[in-house]
């Protein structure tokens, strides 16, 4: 319960003619993170986008910009998108070969390094780096889309995650981020199983009222901080 609960939008639901626009839009609303979705079409049936947009945002950011890599070989992009702007960065355990030497790679540049499971992944598969991670990424769907339904087995992997990382004194210094799927009405089972910062994407920006609706998210995410 020590740590402040962060709200951060998935810019990937927003509307790419007026991103500007809705950008600052939901960060006057208050957004704590923009979270930015890097899909290449291959670990992911997906594209969207690269360096430059990201550095594009980062020019426009009042807030830290989270940058997700669901793409190949992250390793090969880490400078790229460190350079561009992003002050958090993460990685999928699924597509890296060297993860520590990535972690560390991150870390060097004086950005916040994140890991990110997709929902078959064993929680086992980071435990040997968990000391050294700023961030986990706990994927809530299969990566890829925005608009997708959250897998309720989540909550519970939530929950041993919280455990492990309590076991090893680590819960003050690793935030844990849910992805996929959150929107107002679950998120109050996603604080209470365990998380720190939510991405919302289609809640957000498909709600009736977006600016309103991360006021209301914000005053819940409070209730839990
Ligand atoms: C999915 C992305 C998510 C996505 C979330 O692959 O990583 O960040 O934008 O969108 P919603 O909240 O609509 O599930
Ligand atoms: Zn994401």
């Amino acid at each position: 319960m020590s740590k402040q609960k962060k709200l951060a939008p998935s810019i990937l639901s927003a509307d790419f003619v007026n991103l500007e626009r809705d950008i600052t839009m939901i960060q006057n609303a208050g957004a704590d993170l923009l979270h930015i979705d890097v899909m290449d079409g291959h670990f992911v049936p997906n594209l969207t986008l690269g360096p430059p947009i990201v550095k594009a945002i980062k020019g426009i950011a009042t807030v830290p910009c989270d940058v997700h890599l669901m793409i190949s070989n992250p390793a090969e992009f880490v400078d790229a998108y460190c350079d561009a702007g992003a002050d958090y960065l993460t990685v999928h355990v699924e597509a890296a070969t060297h993860l520590h030497r990535v972690i560390q790679h991150i870390k060097s540049k004086g950005v916040k390094a994140g890991v990110s499971l997709n929902p078959h992944t064993p929680l086992s598969s980071i435990e040997e780096v968990l000391g050294d991670l700023d961030l986990i990424l706990i994927m809530s769907v299969n990566p890829g889309f925005g608009g997708q339904s959250f897998i309720p087995n989540t909550l519970d992997r939530l929950r041993r995650l919280n455990k492990m990382l309590e076991e090893r004194g680590l819960s003050d210094q690793v935030e844990i981020e849910i992805d996929g799927g959150a929107k107002y009405d679950n998120m109050a089972e996603i604080l209470e199983a365990g998380t720190d910062i939510i991405v919302s994407g289609s809640g957000v920006f498909k709600a009736d009222d977006p600016v309103q609706m991360v006021k209301d998210m914000k005053a819940l995410l409070a209730k839990y901080s």
